[in-house]
């Protein structure tokens, strides 16, 4: 039903209308975050993973303005947690690996990525996975799916409570 791209179906569609939505979500997100989250943002070109990203980032504390990691790949950010933004659109799976991922992943931090699935092998076995669809000019459908217990956890609390 909610099998996309031959993902299996995602525990959550969160539904958005527009860009507060989003912030929503991201804001509800900022407050569970902790050492070692890492999210897996996928979607197309112009979906909003930059966008949850810097909404994220404000709701963690940031100040800094964070800018679309296309071409820096990763850039460190001091909020509540230190927050670490990557894309990794432009890495090959080597390159990647080269770039020992793992110390942001299992540090201190919080870890976004941006098309995450392009470098799959290297991301952590818990995960939390966010696919952000395009519906129309500002609606999306977020489709989320924790892997591992914590995150699982947190879709499970999220989808009965809401993200107000
Ligand atoms: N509900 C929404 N969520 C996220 N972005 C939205 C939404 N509505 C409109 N947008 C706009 O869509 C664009 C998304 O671009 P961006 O975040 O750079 O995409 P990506 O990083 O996925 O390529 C931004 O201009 C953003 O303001
Ligand atoms: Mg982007």
């Amino acid at each position: 039903m909610d099998d996309h791209k031959g993902n299996p179906p995602a525990q959550w569609v969160y539904e958005v209308e527009d860009l507060t939505g989003t912030e929503r979500l991201a804001g509800a997100l900022a407050r569970l975050a902790q050492p070692g989250t890492v999210i897996a943002l996928d979607g197309d070109l112009g979906a909003g993973k930059t966008a949850f990203s810097q909404l994220f980032a404000k709701h963690l504390g940031v100040k800094d303005t964070v800018n679309s990691p296309t071409f820096t790949l990763i850039k460190e950010y001091e909020g509540r947690l230190p927050f670490y933004h990557m894309d990794v659109y432009r890495l090959s799976l080597d390159e990647a690996d080269e770039l020992g991922l793992d110390e942001y992943f299992y540090g201190n931090g919080v870890t976004l990525v941006e098309w995450a699935s392009l470098i799959e092998e290297l991301l952590p076995q818990d995960v939390l996975r966010i696919y952000v669809e395009t519906v129309s000019a500002s609606g999306r459908r977020m489709h989320i799916n924790g892997q591992g217990a914590t995150y699982e956890a947190w879709v499970s609390a999220l989808r009965e409570n809401g993200v107000s």
